[in-house]
């Protein structure tokens, strides 16, 4: 069976990458994390085809040990220091994700995968110059330390492609949310409010605009890239090209979860909250070959998953709502 390995594999999109491979049982898996942001009950058991390894992609001993010792025919480069705040408070760890770029690529040069699949963000595009964001036609604005990062990410797939012929897909995600997302994120955060009756914080006047895909049309997108031979040594936005403002969502998520929650605005971040995003996705729907989840049917898949459902009473335990 080919051998896939999935960095970031205790992530919200590694381990529902993890799933969606192991469902479909063509492939043996080693899923690899360092547990930075990763939860280790989001990472299935091991089993005959699924192996989860604890190691840091920007430890080159470490990776090396991973990847030598299996001999991979697909890598998913997911592993990231994410989330803006985090980023913004501690810039030099995103930074140190260029050496993980290094080790991985020269790895999988080294030891002949087929092809490299990279997880890049909409915020290369930074404050959008145009709308909707188109893969090769709108200009890179990124200025803050993750997106610039992602963007030196792509050059770096560019630069092995022409100079060694790795082939590689990057995919630009778009806000993906789904049950297995943590609180530092605003679908789950909104929703964990609303299911306590605790206010809904807006930063700003609520009229930034966000997309959102729901984390299984993201999952099934990338795969087929893989099993379809879909966009080799390209770039596909993976989202969705719904709009919504943050103050809708707030209105959307109070009403489907039938809250009595309340919406708080308060001052505006001082960076890194864009005003719009949109991509276009044309690239995705072919990739997908199918409808996406409406926002309120990917709100209701939550409330109806048994795990987000014991995160959301943690979380409120923990911030002694409960
Ligand atoms: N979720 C989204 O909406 C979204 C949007 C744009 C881009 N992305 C990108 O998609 C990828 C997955 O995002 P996510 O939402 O699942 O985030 P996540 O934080 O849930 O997952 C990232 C995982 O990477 C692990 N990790 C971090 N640094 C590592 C390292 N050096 N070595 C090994 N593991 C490491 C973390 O422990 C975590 O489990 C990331 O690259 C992220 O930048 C996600």
């Amino acid at each position: 069976m080919p051998r896939i390995m999935v960095t970031g594999a205790a992530g919200q999109l590694g381990s529902a990458l993890v799933n969606g491979l192991l469902a479909r049982g063509e492939w043996d898996v080693v899923g690899v994390d360092n547990l930075l942001s990763g939860r280790k009950e989001l990472v299935p058991a091991n089993s005959n085809n699924y192996q989860f390894i604890q190691a840091n992609c920007n430890n080159p001993l470490e990776i090396s040990q991973v990847m030598l010792g299996h001999r991979f025919d697909y890598v998913f480069h997911y592993a990231a220091v994410v989330g803006v705040q985090r980023t913004l408070d501690d810039p030099i760890s995103v930074l140190e994700d260029i050496r993980g770029f290094e080790n991985i690529l020269a790895l999988c040069k080294n030891t002949r995968v087929s092809r490299v699949f990279f997880s890049s963000s909409s915020e290369v595009y930074g404050e959008p110059v145009e709308i909707p964001q188109r893969e090769h036609q709108t200009p890179l604005n990124s200025r803050l330390p993750y997106a610039v990062v992602k963007n030196v990410g792509e050059c770096y797939l560019r630069s092995f492609h022409q100079t060694y012929g790795l082939e590689y897909t990057v995919f630009r995600f778009f806000n993906t949310y789904g049950p297995n997302q943590s609180y530092d994120f605003v679908v789950p955060r909104f929703m964990i409010n609303a299911i306590h009756g605790q206010d809904l914080t807006i930063y700003g006047d609520g009229s930034q605009s966000r997309t959102f895909c729901y984390v299984d049309d993201n999952v099934d997108a990338c795969l087929n890239c893989m099993t379809q031979d879909l966009f080799v040594n390209d770039t596909l936005n993976v989202g969705s090209e719904k709009m919504f403002t943050i103050a809708q969502l707030a209105e959307i998520v109070i009403a489907e979860v039938n809250s009595t929650s309340k919406i708080q605005y308060v001052s505006a971040l001082e960076e890194g909250d864009m005003k719009r995003r949109q991509p276009e996705s044309s690239k995705m729907q072919q990739a997908l070959g199918r409808d996406l989840l409406p926002l309120q049917g990917g709100i209701q898949r939550m409330l109806n998953d048994e795990r987000f459902m014991k995160y959301a009473s943690e979380t409120a335990k923990r911030r002694g709502w409960t």
